[in-house]
């Protein structure tokens, strides 16, 4: 039986967010961020392990995230990038026997605490056993505009077939690591890694509630977002 695994890579900063710690450790309604994203997987039916991957040299995780669950492992092996950290974590996970490479590892932004958990359902459904993985996406909506060098609008692009990704992103865990073996520049998102070997995940219906604490201002609309509990 292929499990399907939950990979949160929370070893960033959170420079753009500067909340002078790492933004998975800002508290919204009673709950840091990374303890609001672990609890939407550790409640899903269908999740059969959890990790995290820190940065070896955190020091908020133990205080800021009083969790205490056998289904989630805590890897202290985070990189330089986001690629690096997810990349160490699926070694991390293989190595202690926690996965092997024929279970489904979901990679999710720590930062993207508002996962409704249909939408991790729908992805889950939808990927299935498809070899090229898929991904939580949503067609781009607004108008795109490229700018010139004095930001002026140089033209409108078409935004026909464009879809803004998302996590989860739902791959075999084999998979996933060859595709992240090979160098990592450019690298944005798993999707990114798996295309590069010639695979096309499938792209499934996202939710914009899914959206990534990035900004100061997104602090507001994730605060609002999380006190709507039950209809999440
Ligand atoms: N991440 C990580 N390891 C890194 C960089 C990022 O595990 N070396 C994680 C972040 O903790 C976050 C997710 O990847 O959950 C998405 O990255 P992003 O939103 O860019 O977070 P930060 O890198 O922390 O933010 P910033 O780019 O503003 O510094
Ligand atoms: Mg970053």
């Amino acid at each position: 039986m292929n499990r399907r695994i939950a990979l949160i890579p929370a070893a960033g900063v959170g420079e753009r967010f500067g909340a002078g710690k790492p933004k998975q450790y800002v508290e919204i309604n009673g709950k840091t961020v990374l303890a609001h994203t672990l609890d939407i997987f550790l409640q899903h039916a269908q999740i059969d392990r959890v990790a995290v991957v820190l940065s070896p040299d955190d020091v908020f995780f133990q205080t800021a995230c009083r969790i205490r669950h056998d289904r989630l492992t805590v890897l202290r092996c985070g990189g330089i990038s986001r690629a690096e950290s997810v990349r160490n974590g699926i070694d991390a996970l293989l190595q202690q026997g926690l996965a092997s490479g024929s279970d489904r590892i979901l990679v999710h932004d720590a930062a993207r605490c508002c996962l409704p958990p249909e939408a991790l359902t729908r992805l889950i459904e939808a990927v299935g056993d498809d070899e090229n993985g898929g991904i939580l996406a949503i067609p781009v909506a607004d108008t795109l505009k490229r700018a010139d060098a004095d930001k002026r609008t140089a033209e409108t692009v078409s935004r026909e077939r464009l879809w803004q990704a998302q996590t989860p992103q739902m791959f075999q865990t084999a998979l996933l690591q060859r595709a992240l073996s090979g160098g990592l520049d450019g690298i944005t998102d798993e999707a990114s890694a798996v295309e590069r070997l010639g695979f096309k995940p499938r792209l499934v219906q996202g939710d914009v509630r899914n959206l990534k604490l990035t900004l100061p201002q997104d602090e507001h609309i994730v605060r609002l977002l999380l006190s709507d509990g039950p209809s999440r």
